[in-house]
């Protein structure tokens, strides 16, 4: 009989896409429908857990196929054509065109505003030499953006900003490098801008919760930042503004001259592309020196890729809660599905779902779980991680930060194991059908074929892509799947991890400046 099994498990994994989460499925405890409650009372459920658990996985894992994925991709290139030719939020031209030569040189300040920390840094580049690192990041200081900053409006964001610039550039170190003289200063935003110059951009309306926007849409963000600045006397100015998605490319390109894309995926995501100025319509370079037009062949894009995807993806009826139930329903549909701040929130929807129709936790909802974004993306990861036979340590971890009336069960925590690999396997696959994408589409910018578009390297930056257990090696697996359906060489495309590139990259932005001015 173990033998059978062995077989037919063995024969799974052949065709199965996912084969640990197919032989996961058949290992399931099973559950009596009729359970008792945390308090002993006895309590008849919709379904049994195993039911539930192969509903959850029926629906996550059936648009994962690869040709099912490949359609996703071209639907998504659909999606593109009109937002290259008209669009002030997503396909968003810089005013970068070179990348960096991997030579420049200097001493920076670098802020990256992301969507959890504002970090502010000094940051310093020696170019390329036998050796040594070519970036160094001499002295940082990192403040949380709780969500008490989050909802600061208008002003009052900027003038926390300023507030901590202030505070990180007293660090004596800082003044020693600094000496009388006024710091150039370049930020990474995590967050649409649309760009008047190298060192200027309008503010777009920002998502991740965060409401500084709130009567300053469309106003300079550099003076924005810069006012406060100057109300307090700092010695700073602002010389260059890059969304963080393309100061990951720069810093990647500083150091990896193949590099063409970069990914961000933590809390929020995105994917910037440097491609032939020729991909976009003329009118997205309205107000552009016509020195700037004469020379760019290319031009960093910010594609604000998460603004796509709306009936791309498949969808279940926890991530359509989850939109509905969004201060910006629609606004970013790909990153509702993908990012950090979602992958959480939608396994809480389904713990709640099975807390309530299936028995999970004795049918009591554990501490928190209640409270919409309260259940972390970290808290998978590190369940995730836990691959022991009894679960000691995802049980603890879980307990930790939700406690529950009656000690959770070993089903109970595998339960939610595998709804987190469920939710987070999908979103490395639907990450890999939005890069398949955008290759294809500077591709054939390019001239090229898949066949001969050679290898190209991706930078790759944020929590979930860098530091969730085996995303990024997922991802690439089905990227590499798609690739080669596509008529590429086998392992064209590489995911690369970019350690630090948002505030490396807000300094390369700066030390690029007279190349792109
Ligand atoms: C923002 C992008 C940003 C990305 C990664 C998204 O929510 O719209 O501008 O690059 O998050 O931080």
């Amino acid at each position: 009989m173990f033998d059978f099994w062995q077989s037919l498990l063995a024969a799974l994994e052949r065709i199965a896409m996912l084969p640990s989460l197919i032989q996961s499925a058949f290992r399931l405890p099973s559950r009596k429908r009729v359970r008792g409650d945390a308090a002993g009372a006895v309590r008849t459920y919709d379904r049994t857990m195993d039911d539930l658990l192969r509903e959850v996985q029926r629906l996550f894992e059936a648009p994962l196929e690869p040709a099912k994925l490949l359609a996703m991709s071209g639907k998504l290139q659909e999606q593109f054509a009109p937002k290259l030719q008209a669009s002030n939020i997503c396909m968003l031209p810089s005013y970068n065109h070179k990348l960096p030569t991997g030579l420049e040189q200097g001493t920076y300040l670098a802020l990256d505003v992301g969507g959890s920390t504002f970090r502010v840094a000094v940051v310093e580049l020696t170019g390329k030499q036998p050796g040594s690192k070519s970036m160094r990041i001499v002295t940082m200081k990192s403040y949380t953006i709780d969500n008490s900053v989050r909802i600061l409006r208008g002003h009052a964001f900027f003038d926390w900003m300023a507030e901590k610039i202030e505070c990180a550039i007293s660090d004596p170190q800082v003044k020693m490098i600094n000496g009388a003289t006024s710091l150039p200063m370049g930020l990474a935003w995590s967050f649409p801008v649309e760009q008047t110059s190298i060192r200027s951009g309008n503010l777009l309306d920002m998502g991740k919760g965060f409401r500084a926007t709130e009567g300053l849409l469309g106003e300079d963000l550099s003076e924005l930042i810069m006012a406060p600045c100057r109300k307090r006397n700092l010695p700073v100015h602002m010389d260059s503004i890059v969304n963080d998605s393309s100061a990951t490319l720069l810093s990647r390109a500083y150091e990896d001259p193949s590099t063409r894309f970069a990914v961000i995926l933590g809390t929020g995501f995105n994917i910037a592309v440097h491609l032939p100025t020729k991909a976009l319509a003329t009118s997205k370079f309205h107000g552009y020196p016509q020195k700037w037009l004469d020379e760019a062949s290319h031009v960093l894009v910010n594609t604000e890729l998460s603004m796509f995807g709306k009936n791309v993806f498949p969808t279940t009826k926890w991530d359509d809660y989850l939109n509905e139930t969004h201060v910006k329903p629609d606004f970013q549909p790909f990153e509702h599905l993908i990012s950090g701040r979602y992958l959480g929130e939608i396994v809480r929807l389904i713990i709640v779902d099975a807390v309530k129709t299936a028995g999970l936790f004795s049918g009591e909802l554990p501490q928190k779980l209640d409270e919409p974004y309260s259940f972390e993306t970290g808290t998978l990861a590190a369940m995730e991680l836990d691959e022991s036979k009894n679960l000691t340590q995802a049980t603890s971890i879980f307990e930790s930060r939700h406690p529950c009336s009656k000690p959770p069960t070993y089903n109970d925590i595998t339960f939610v194991r595998h709804v987190s690999q469920l939710v987070s396997h999908r979103a490395a696959a639907y990450l890999a059908a939005g890069i398949h994408a955008l290759w294809y589409l500077r591709t054939t910018a390019e001239g090229l074929t898949p066949k001969s578009a050679g290898r190209l390297a991706i930078g790759c930056n944020g929590s979930v892509i860098e530091k969730y257990p085996l995303f990024r090696e997922l991802c690439q697996s089905h990227l590499d799947e798609l690739t080669t359906l596509s008529g590429a060489e086998p392992r064209s495309i590489a995911l690369e991890v970019a350690v630090e590139s948002a505030i490396f990259g807000a300094a390369v932005a700066v030390s690029t400046l007279e190349a792109s001015a």
